[in-house]
């Protein structure tokens, strides 16, 4: 594993995007803190979080964060806690997420539960909410532990309305946007929220910041959701078109199944019979998503999304800082060309 580490180590690139320079600074000291300081004891722990931090992901919650913090006020070191606070949620919940999928990739490297297993990725990841909650508590901010509180609360409710509507094509545009309010974009809305208390913002600005991060946390999903459809594995470095195979019914699959059309049908039928645990019923299933054209209504709807979390930023004077988050919010359809 050292070797791995060490390679990994070598590899890592602090290039980030350009629209994150005016907080890079800041950004590398999340990242030193989530990469040096964490307080694992144990061999093994220091082990596991060293690769989860150096195997990936691209900061995109920390940065946007931090854009924000700097758009209301100025960044304290409170916003870089905060910071730090949000990326390590999101990475645990990642960590058990792939537990819970069977995943073997996860940003383009193997997922803690290959390369270890189920018993120690649970460890992992409950290490990494510990973490938050140890930053939490130094933030010494009841408002904003009430906040993360209920972000973990809600990413366990999202991830359980997965579930409980796996292999269901009655699931409704309504249910499946709640569950991605409650498992993705509840925590962007909590650590843009999170930025403008930390400035004293007045109710209106905060319910704006609030507001952008639902807005842009539900697009995020919604696109992650195409890729899952018209990616490779190498591509997005985890396993692709997992999705439907595992019964979690996203957007594409959703406007095909409420398409008019007779075809229609035949994707509720393959669904509920799970695809007979065929891959060429999987593929029919797949094809007719395609042909209903289930992809493109759902970039559609994530741009609406992006449209409503632009509106949200308009309060933003520096025309600078508002052109970065905009530039931010435009780069997650662009992902989709
Ligand atoms: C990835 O989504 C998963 C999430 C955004 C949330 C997962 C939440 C849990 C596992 C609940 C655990 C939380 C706590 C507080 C214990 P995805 O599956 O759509 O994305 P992917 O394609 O990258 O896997
Ligand atoms: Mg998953």
């Amino acid at each position: 594993m050292k070797s791995v580490i060490e390679k990994l180590s070598k590899e890592k690139s602090t290039q980030w995007p350009d629209f994150f320079n005016v907080i890079s600074q800041e950004l590398e000291t999340v990242e030193e803190n989530l990469l040096v300081k964490l307080s694992a004891k144990s061999k093994l722990l220091k082990e596991i979080v060293s690769y989860i931090f150096l195997s990936g992901g691209k900061r995109f919650r920390p940065a946007i964060c931090l854009l924000m913090a700097k758009a209301t006020g100025g960044i304290k070191d409170k916003h870089i806690t905060v910071s730090e606070i949000t990326e390590l949620i999101h990475t645990a919940s990642l960590v058990h997420d792939d537990i819970i999928d069977s995943a073997k990739l996860r940003r383009g490297n193997e997922t803690i539960n290959s390369l270890w297993n189920d018993k120690i990725s649970v460890i992992a990841g409950d290490f990494l909410f510990g973490q938050a909650s140890v930053k939490l508590g130094e933030l010494e901010n009841s408002e904003i532990v009430k906040i993360y509180a209920n972000v973990l609360s809600a990413l366990c409710d999202g991830e359980i309305e997965q579930y409980s509507l796996l292999f269901n094509p009655s699931i409704t545009m309504e249910d499946y946007i709640r569950k991605s309010t409650s498992k993705t974009a509840s925590l962007f809305a909590a650590c843009c929220k999170s930025s403008a208390i930390l400035n004293n913002q007045d109710l209106k600005i905060i319910k704006h910041c609030n507001n952008f991060g639902l807005s842009l946390g539900i697009a995020f999903q919604i696109v992650d959701d195409i890729l899952d459809f018209i990616s490779n594995s190498n591509e997005i470095g985890k396993d692709a078109c997992s999705d439907l195979k595992n019964g979690v019914i996203t957007a594409p699959t959703l406007f095909a199944l409420n398409s008019p059309d007779e075809r229609a049908k035949q994707i509720r039928i393959l669904i509920e019979s799970r695809f007979n645990n065929h891959e060429k019923d999987f593929n029919k299933a797949i094809k007719l998503v395609f042909e209903l054209g289930g992809c493109e209504k759902a970039k559609q709807l994530a741009i609406s999304h992006i449209e409503n979390a632009k509106e949200n930023v308009s309060f933003i004077k520096d025309p600078e800082l508002k052109g970065c988050l905009l530039t931010v919010t435009e780069a997650i359809i662009k992902k989709l060309a």
